[in-house]
């Protein structure tokens, strides 16, 4: 995630939650954002400004009279006026038109620069109708808000009003500098590795993270799309994968289950991205039980060739699967567009090439899986569009890929 030279003015309210603030700038300044802070007088009850001048930043507190033009010139400097914690008091304050304080005196001169509340307060408070009613205002006028998180509240009530995942809020804030070009579009994309079940417990896959397609997502929800993901299997793999919460997300194990929720999903599709590593293969049997190690051989009639001479040996037969891309762009209608990814070793163009024709895609990105990609962070490789025009892209994290991909589709 990258917020690199943009101006970012922080703006804490009293809340409890204050204390969150300081890991909200912490991840605002690694993404490489450019921040000043103004801290309310109730917000400096709970956290000492001192904190963030630690940090060598330079606080402006709740006084519009001690440096009388700092109000115009922040809201100069604001690319995004964030204001998070984002109190009961100081949102319907703003809806109101009042400007008492120095962030709403700072929000008032800046009608014009994109604005993301981050409301954090009791359950009943974030309930209550004046509340939803000035945050509804609020959005008809370059404010945007950061849905607070459910659950027990610092006074022991539960429901929804909680400060959110940081994760949640980095989101939203890049997301306010994206262009909405998929805005009104429906994306689809595939996510992760098929599992082929050869009883209960084994199965055949692939090392597939599921990231690139995650990625996507993300990227088309910034880019301002409704987003469904099918997600195959993307708890494996070890590191922890954000996915936002307005994405629909269908969690399906094996081709079978992709293949129902693909052909139901994609009626509805604007852009499907085929992100998911499906299996070319399942197992023609799959036992009910769970198969014994003992008599295998004596059983199946099986003599093992191998080295291992002495061991007994268990031969399955696999049967191809469908080819879900060809199925899909066999009954795409007009306007409908099919991005395809593929992974090769070898003659990484030509193949690629090949699969675009052979399946009727709109594009396909081709990576060298020779390169250590699957299952990482990062990858590389080639567009290819249906007019034959290539285009390569180097190495870089999955994130920023993806948002490339979404803008050339877009
Ligand atoms: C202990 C305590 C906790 C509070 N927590 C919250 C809170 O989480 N959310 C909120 O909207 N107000 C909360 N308030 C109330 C605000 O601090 C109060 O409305 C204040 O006037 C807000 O001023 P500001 O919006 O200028 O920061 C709390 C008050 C107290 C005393």
């Amino acid at each position: 995630m990258s917020l690199n030279n943009k101006n970012i003015l922080l703006c804490i309210t009293g809340s409890i939650s204050c204390y969150k603030s300081v890991d909200l700038y912490r991840r605002l300044k690694k993404a490489g954002a450019n921040i000043n802070i103004i801290v309310s007088a109730s917000a400096a009850k709970f956290i000492s400004p001192y904190i963030f001048e630690s940090f060598g930043e330079q606080v402006f507190e709740d006084d519009a009279f001690k440096s009388p033009l700092s109000h115009i010139e922040l809201s100069k400097f604001a690319d995004i006026i964030l204001i998070a914690p984002a109190t009961y008091n100081t949102i319907n304050k703003i809806a109101a038109g009042i400007a008492d304080t120095l962030i709403t005196l700072t929000v008032a001169a800046a009608p014009d620069k994109p604005k993301l509340l981050v409301p954090a307060m009791n359950p009943n408070m974030y309930a209550n109708k004046i509340l939803k009613e000035n945050i509804k205002k609020l959005c008809e006028f370059n404010f945007s808000v950061v849905s607070p998180a459910t659950g027990a509240a610092a006074c022991g009530d539960y429901g929804e009003g909680k400060f959110p995942e940081i994760d949640d809020i980095i989101f939203e804030v890049e997301s306010a500098f994206k262009e909405k070009t998929l805005k009104g579009k429906k994306v689809l994309v595939t996510a992760g590795a098929t599992r082929e079940y050869l009883d209960p417990v084994r199965f055949m896959s692939n090392g597939s993270s599921g990231k690139m397609g995650i990625s996507l997502a993300n990227a088309a929800l910034k880019a301002g799309a409704e987003v469904t993901l099918i997600a195959l299997n993307i708890e494996s793999g070890g590191s922890a994968k954000y996915i936002n919460g307005r994405i629909k997300i269908i969690k399906r194990a094996d081709f079978a289950g992709l293949k129902e929720a693909l052909l139901a999903e994609f009626k509805k599709t604007d852009i499907l991205f085929m992100a998911a590593a499906v299996s070319d293969y399942s197992f023609k049997e799959k036992s009910p039980v769970k198969i014994k190690k003992s008599g295998i051989s004596e059983a199946s009639g099986n003599k093992s060739s191998n080295d291992n001479a002495a061991s007994p040996t268990l031969n399955v037969e696999l049967v191809q699967n469908e080819d879900l891309l060809k199925t899909v762009s066999g009954i795409k209608r007009a306007g409908q567009i099919v991005f395809g990814f593929a992974a090769e070793t070898d003659s990484v163009i030509e193949n690629g090439r090949k699969k675009l024709s052979e399946k009727s895609l709109d594009y396909i990105f081709i990576n060298d899986v020779s390169k250590d990609i699957i299952g990482g962070e990062e990858n590389e490789g080639f567009l290819i569009n249906k007019s034959g025009e290539i285009k390569s892209f180097k190495r870089e994290n999955k994130e920023i890929l993806a948002e490339k991909l979404i803008g050339e589709v877009a």
